[in-house]
């Protein structure tokens, strides 16, 4: 192995302190609505996480559960109450709902200064102008990911892979607010190898094992796994041929254990931040 692992557990432990310190000495306790509608499991799991880790780092938590069959209006209703709530000051509602809610609707319904999952179409429009706000926080832990090497993005190529609302487009504009040159390819990419191995930095968001090769990637190049996938044992693997791959990079973030940590950390930042505003205004 040539790479440095990029730990995101133990970057994570880091900034989750910070974050209960910064909070201890706020004089407010910044506080975040987590709702869920319906009973996918998954959603449940990733819920509960996000609820734990406000609890055990000095963040109050208000988490509300509503039956798949809850109607879009009442939706829109409790999200009019939190944003006109002052202990709340980060709301998230749990992707995907059931489908009589149009999820657009109910993002946009947030109030933008509460938006913390950065998911709204005035927080996207506030990351692509250059403008302060809430970063969706998968790609912001990334970003957070990529400072921990040390390297100077300024006039660096990155190359992500994927274009989601969700990671690959915020993703895209991060690194180019950072000064580096930036690629985005997708599925319709004709050659994503001939991209890729241009990449100083290599951000792969696609949800497919295998997407990136050792033969693909650039020797000490930053690569950046987001997959969250299963390999035919079953076992978790990313988007990055790992075991290849760690021979050429420079710095690679293993799944699990790279950006996977980072995500709810980044909730904890961002709802910390927003809190932080509220006080600034
Ligand atoms: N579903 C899967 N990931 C996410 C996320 O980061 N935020 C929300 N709101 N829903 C999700």
């Amino acid at each position: 192995m040539t790479a440095q692992l990029i730990d995101g557990v133990a970057l994570s432990k880091t900034l989750r302190g910070q974050v209960a310190e910064r909070a201890a000495r706020l004089g407010l306790k910044p506080g975040l609505a987590v709702i869920l509608v319906g009973d996918d499991p998954a959603s449940a799991v990733y819920v509960r996480n996000k609820v734990k880790a406000c609890h055990e780092h000095g963040l109050h938590s208000v988490f509300e559960k509503y039956e798949a069959t809850l109607p879009e209006a009442a939706l829109l209703a409790r999200i009019a109450a939190l944003n006109a709530d002052p202990a709340i000051h980060g709301i998230l509602v749990q992707m995907p709902l059931p489908r009589h809610i149009d999820a657009q609707k109910v993002i946009a319904a947030i109030a933008t200064e509460k938006d913390v999952d950065g998911f709204s179409v005035l927080s996207a429009g506030e990351l692509a102008s250059g403008l302060p706000g809430l970063r969706p926080c998968t790609p912001y832990g990334c970003m957070k990911l990529i400072e921990s090497t040390g390297v100077d993005l300024r006039g660096r190529h990155a190359v992500v892979i994927g274009r989601s609302n969700t990671v690959g487009k915020p993703m895209a504009l991060m690194l180019l607010q950072a000064n580096a040159t930036v690629t985005v390819c997708h599925s319709a990419t004709a050659d994503l190898a001939h991209h890729v191995r241009q990449a100083d930095v290599v951000v792969a968001a696609v949800g497919r094992r295998n997407t990136v090769t050792a033969g693909m990637v650039k020797p000490g190049a930053i690569v950046i796994d987001v997959g969250m996938n299963r390999n035919d044992e079953g076992k978790l693997c990313g988007d990055v041929d790992f075991a290849a791959v760690k021979d050429v990079a420079g710095w690679i973030t293993p799944v699990p254990g790279g950006v996977g940590p980072m995500t709810i950390t980044m909730l904890l930042v961002n709802t910390l931040e927003a809190a932080e505003r509220t006080l600034r205004r």
